[in-house]
Formats: structure tokens, sequence, C-alpha cells
């Protein structure tokens, strides 16, 4: 446990406003600053509208369904929480910040469209896929029309705004290219892992504290630190996402459990578990070098998966990268933005404790 202990966390919170998705993320980190965390929550409701209205302003009703379709369906809204925390480093209330934090979503939501086609999910927080809804072309088309709605914004911020969109997009798409390639002929797997979770996830976090706190005008220092502290929270949250595919019931995630041992996928967890030579683990080392776990055999891939040793090495290494965010942290300036340091080092804990 970091800087919060446990203790700390809140529980879901009753007062928290339902139209809110990032409120349920926000209510869950220990800021005893009620000043600060109503003042986030209204700039979060701020970030919402411009989400909500971006996704949604296609002329054609039907575009603006198949558009607005998971922008509507929930999801936690951490990458705008952390462009305001990032913003709390410079003048969280210059123009700019709210479509900011909008950008980031955008991106994001866009990456889901396309996530899902290509995972065949057929499900995405509790809803169907839009590619189940809508198909697949259109669900591709829906995912470009965000991406480039979200590049719209950024140039309406300036060139910095547009610089960082671009660069975190481009990540985004060759980290999942590198995925789709696998790793090289003398590439070490859990090398690999780390690239394509530092471009598809760790981007995306670490250019919204980068953005927030730019056009906040922050400090270079300060961007640089979060922008740091946010490529490492980043792959601990790819991490745990990863563990949390083969731990967490569909009901907690909204996706279905186990779906990247169904799709061969060589996440962490699966690299660790196949690495290990333990005897106990050999059934489950054979299930898994197998390649694509049959769906018939999942449950018992599943259950010998969390009685190996996997899941508490996957932890470890989650934490070091942890570690690793709230090191970057420790080099911020401690005024004025205490209570944002406070709530991403709450971040950090939350990453690890998180169930969905
Ligand atoms: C979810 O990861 C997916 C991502 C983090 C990024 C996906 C990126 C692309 C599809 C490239 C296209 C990008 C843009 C900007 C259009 P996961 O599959 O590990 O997790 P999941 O369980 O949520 O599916
Ligand atoms: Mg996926």
């Amino acid at each position: 446990m970091g800087a919060v202990g446990a203790g700390q966390l809140r529980g879901a919170d009753a007062s928290v406003s339902p139209d809110l998705p990032a409120a349920g993320l926000l209510s869950r980190l220990a800021l005893d600053e009620p000043e600060f965390e109503t003042r986030m929550r209204e700039a979060l409701t701020r970030a919402e509208k411009w989400l909500q209205a971006t996704a949604h302003d296609a002329l054609d009703p039907r575009v603006a369904a198949l558009t607005g379709h998971l922008a509507d369906a929930g999801g936690k809204r951490l990458r705008p929480l952390l462009v305001l925390l990032g913003a709390e480093f410079g003048d969280p209330w210059t123009p700019g910040v709210t479509q900011a934090a909008a950008i980031s979503e955008l991106v994001h939501i866009a990456s889901l469209y396309h996530d899902d086609v290509m995972d065949g999910a057929a499900t995405r927080h509790g809803v169907p896929s839009a590619h189940a809804r809508w198909g697949e072309r259109a669900a591709v088309l829906g995912g470009d029309w965000l991406l480039a709605r979200a590049a719209q914004l950024a140039a309406d911020l300036g060139p910095a705004a547009v610089h960082l969109n671009a660069r975190a997009a481009g990540r985004l798409v060759a980290g999942q290219l590198r995925e789709l390639a696998g790793p090289g002929p003398d590439e070490d797997p859990v090398t690999h892992y780390f690239h394509v979770a530092a471009g598809k996830t760790a981007a995306l976090l670490a250019m919204s504290l980068g953005i927030g706190a730019t056009q906040a005008c922050a400090p270079a220092a300060a961007v640089a630190a979060l922008t740091d502290c946010g490529e490492q929270l980043g792959i601990a949250f790819q991490i745990a996402d990863d563990l949390l595919d083969l731990t967490s019931p569909a009901e907690l995630t909204g996706k279905e459990r186990g779906k990247d041992l169904l799709a061969g996928v060589q996440s962490l967890p699966v690299l660790l578990a196949r690495e290990s030579t333990d005897p106990a683990d050999a059934e489950l080392r054979d299930l898994l070098h197998a390649g694509p776990v049959p769906a018939a055999a999942l449950p018992r891939a599943l259950d010998l998966f969390e009685r190996s040793q996997a899941p508490a090495e996957t932890e470890a290494v989650m934490h070091r990268r942890l570690d690793r965010a709230r090191t970057a942290l420790a080099s911020l300036p401690a005024l004025p933005a205490l209570p944002a340091r406070r709530a991403l080092l709450a971040l950090c804990d939350y990453v690890a404790l998180r169930t969905s």
C-alpha cells in the first residue's frame, strides 16, 4: 500500500450524481478536501457535457446513435480526471482545460470501437459492443469519426494540443499493431508486452496528465513529471486490466471473463503462468502453450490460473510500476497542488485495488 491506506478509500458514495460516470471514481479517492472534490466534480461534469455533445453531434441521428453509443454506456472517465488533475499544477481555470479532458476520452472511446472489432468482443461496459449492434464496418468508421472530432477539438486549443493528441493516437495504433504482430523472433515476450502496454494504454494516460498540465500553463518540470507518472500508471493499469480479464466476473468488468485466453492474447499474467516451473502448473502450462484456449477448457484454465503463483507475480510487477509512478509524483512541487498530488497517489492505490 502506498501513501493512502486502504482504510481511507471510500466505498460507493450515495451522494454522487448518477449522471456522471467519473463521480464513482472520484468518490473512491481519499481526498478529504471537500472544496477540491466539489471543484473536480463540477469540472468533470463540464467535461462530460463536452464529451456527450461532441460524441452525439453528427447530423444524421443514426450516425449519432452509433458514435454516442459507448459514451452513453459508461466507463470510469479516468482519462478526463487525469487531465483535470494535471491542470491543477498550473491554472486549472485556463480556457481549454475542459475540452482537453473531453479530447482524451474521445480518443479512448474511439480506440475501444476499433479494439472491440479486433477482439470480436460482444460486450463493452455491459452493453453490446458497437460492431455487435451495427456491424464491423460501421463500428470502425464510428471510431474514426470520434478520432476526427478529437483532432478538431485539439485544433481549437492550438499546436501543443494538436501535437500531444496526434502523438498519443499514433502510439495507441503502434502499440496495437505491435500486439497484433506479436514478439519478433529474437524479442523477449515480456519485453514485447511492456512495449505494447506502453503504446496502447500508457500513451493516453501520460498524454492526459500532460495535456492538462500543458493547457493550464504548468511549469515544464511539472509537465515532464506528470507525463512520466502517467506512463508508469498506464502500464500498471494495463497489467491490472489483464489480470482482471482472468480473475474478475463479467458482472463487475462488463466484459466476458477470460476473453484474452479465448483469443490467445499473450498478456503478462499469461506469460508468467507459461513461464512457471512449478510442477503443479503443468496442466495450465499445456493449456496456455497450445494457443487460444478452447471455450470448453476455459473454466478449467481460469481455475488453474487462480491457484497458480501467476496472479501474485503479476501483482508484484504492477506494484513496481505503481512505485515508479509515485516516485515521479514525489518530484512535483507540494504547493499549490497538494490535493491533486494526493488524488494521484490515491489513484495509484485505486489501480492496485480495483475489481472492475
Ligand atoms: C483495450 O485494451 C484497448 C486499448 C487500450 C487500445 C486499443 C487501440 C487501438 C484499437 C488502436 C486504434 C486507436 C485509435 C486511437 C483509433 P485491451 O484489449 O487489452 O482491453 P479490453 O479488455 O478492455 O479490451
Ligand atoms: Mg480488447
